[in-house]
């Protein structure tokens, strides 16, 4: 396992689309085990595959009841609206008010290859929702009502910007959390060749996109 570098908003990998996964092997799972570390050492609420440079449809929510692993998801349903503070790994130190679903339904497969369905709400829908956009390019800078100062934020400890808390309120909903480097370096997206343990069933998943999405 390795923490791997966070991009930041300006690198061009973050506005691709992400393929889906077709076959969960060897090098999914490092990946996997990777974006966990990341995402812990980072303290966030949420990492995608593409916020350390591979265009695969992966994505890791963690609200603070223990991070989801999510291959190829898809949102299925989208009811209501909430509007919140939401931060962004890849754009440290900047914060917004966006618009997102109040409640969600997402398919997705595990790492183990199982089918699954998850409903959300609150924190945890708008976590989602801002995972799936990372996986088609989209950064929640593009769909912001209004940027905020962090002076603005209120956090429920008084340790600044640790937006790892796991009660959902108006306050803690600066999610993905702060911090992550600059530096250089370029990865590329990873290719997907070695042994095939689990097929990915529903090729569809694989189509995702955000149209589904109620949100506008
Ligand atoms: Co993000």
């Amino acid at each position: 396992m390795a923490i791997r570098r966070i991009l930041g908003k300006n690198e061009e990998i973050l506005r691709k689309k992400s393929k889906s996964v077709k076959i969960i092997n060897g090098r999914t799972n490092l990946l996997i085990d990777d974006m966990l570390e990341t995402l812990a050492d980072a303290h966030g609420a949420g990492l995608a595959a593409p916020q350390v440079g591979v265009l695969r449809r992966v994505v890791i929510v963690d609200v603070g009841e223990g991070p989801i692993v999510m291959i190829n998801p898809k949102l299925t349903y989208t009811n209501g609206e909430q509007e919140t503070v939401e931060g962004c790994l890849s754009v440290p130190g900047e914060w917004g008010i966006t618009r997102r679903p109040m409640s969600i339904k997402a398919e997705y497969t595990d790492r183990d290859g199982n089918l699954m369905e998850i409903e959300a709400s609150e924190m945890m829908a708008k976590a989602i929702c801002h995972e799936i956009d990372h996986l088609d390019g989209i950064l929640f800078t593009d769909k912001v009502l209004r940027m905020v100062k962090e002076s603005e934020l209120v956090f429920e400890d008084d340790d600044e910007g640790d937006g790892e808390g796991g009660e959902s309120s108006e306050d803690s909903g600066a999610s993905e959390g702060k911090s992550s480097k600059g530096a250089s370096g370029d990865e590329s997206s990873e290719a997907e060749n070695s042994e095939k343990p689990f097929e990915v069933g529903s090729g569809e998943a694989a189509e995702a996109g955000n149209s589904e999405s109620s949100e506008n």
